[in-house]
């Protein structure tokens, strides 16, 4: 199992494998196969189908890391900080001394640079463990009028230098890069010495991280161009779902085989 210092100490090694889970029955079937479980705060979407990661809770996080938690208990699992409970240092402990206190998560998830660092460095300094993310964040998606790609000019390149130092030198441990041109998110990569885990941004980064609804095909509103399928889970879902509601119906389903 990947300790802090493990994901640290792999840098530029062997691409670290993230992938969500928001329930003890998928956190089961990805334990001990994944490097990190994250309980993103894209569960607000794929799993509660609201438009985007805001409404998210620390009640609704910590309820869902517990279920990872309890699923997978060979595997790292950090737990997202949600929209709105971490604004000021403050808060920020309490709420992540919660995630501690409450759940087994390994670590928790803070998005922001540069105006963020002071917040992991409280963190981290109370020996919380922070996974940092930068580039895209979807919590500023109503602030910023949508999902915007970055890294596209040279002040917003500096800029995505000096949010990579700033979470790196605030004590995270490692962090997400997303939505990052691809080549903007290799120079962050090689400018810090702890290892960035992408999405959306490309092939040289220390990992890569994709929410396991899109990986497997669950969300099929729309593909992004990033996400590849590895599975057609809906499909095989619908089918199946169709197959019992048949055989139910013209009493194919149970037979004595089912039976007491
Ligand atoms: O909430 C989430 O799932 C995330 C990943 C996309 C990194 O933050």
């Amino acid at each position: 199992m990947q300790t802090i210092t493990s994901i640290k100490n792999s840098k530029s090694k062997t691409p670290l494998v993230m992938i969500t889970a928001y329930d003890a029955l998928f956190a089961s079937l990805f334990d001990k196969k994944v490097d990190i479980i994250l309980v993103g705060d894209s569960l607000n979407m794929s799993f509660n189908a609201k438009p985007d990661t805001l409404s998210a809770t620390l009640d609704i996080m910590i309820y869902h890391t517990k279920a990872v938690c309890a699923g997978a208990k060979e595997t790292m699992i950090v737990c997202d900080m949600p929209f709105g409970s971490y604004t000021d240092e403050k808060m920020a402990l309490e709420n992540a001394s919660r995630v501690y206190q409450e759940t087994e998560a390994h670590a928790v998830k803070i998005e922001g640079g540069v105006e963020r660092a002071h917040i992991i460095r409280r963190l981290t300094e109370n020996s919380i463990a922070v996974m940092g993310h930068i580039g895209l964040m979807p919590q500023c998606v109503r602030s910023e009028g949508g999902y915007k790609i970055k890294g596209k000019n040279k002040e917003n390149i500096k800029q995505l230098l000096l949010d990579a130092k700033a979470v790196e030198e605030a004590g995270a441990f490692c962090m997400v890069i997303e939505g990052v041109k691809a080549d903007v998110a290799k120079e962050i990569s090689k400018s810090v010495s702890i290892p960035t885990i992408g999405i959306v941004s490309g092939v040289d980064t220390d990992g890569q991280v994709l929410v396991w609804s899109d990986a497997f095909g669950f969300f099929n509103e729309f593909k992004p161009k990033f996400v590849k399928k590895y599975l057609n889970g809906a499909e095989l879902i619908e089918n199946a779902i169709e197959k019992y509601t048949d055989e139910v119906r013209t009493r194919a389903f149970p037979t004595t085989e089912h039976t007491y």
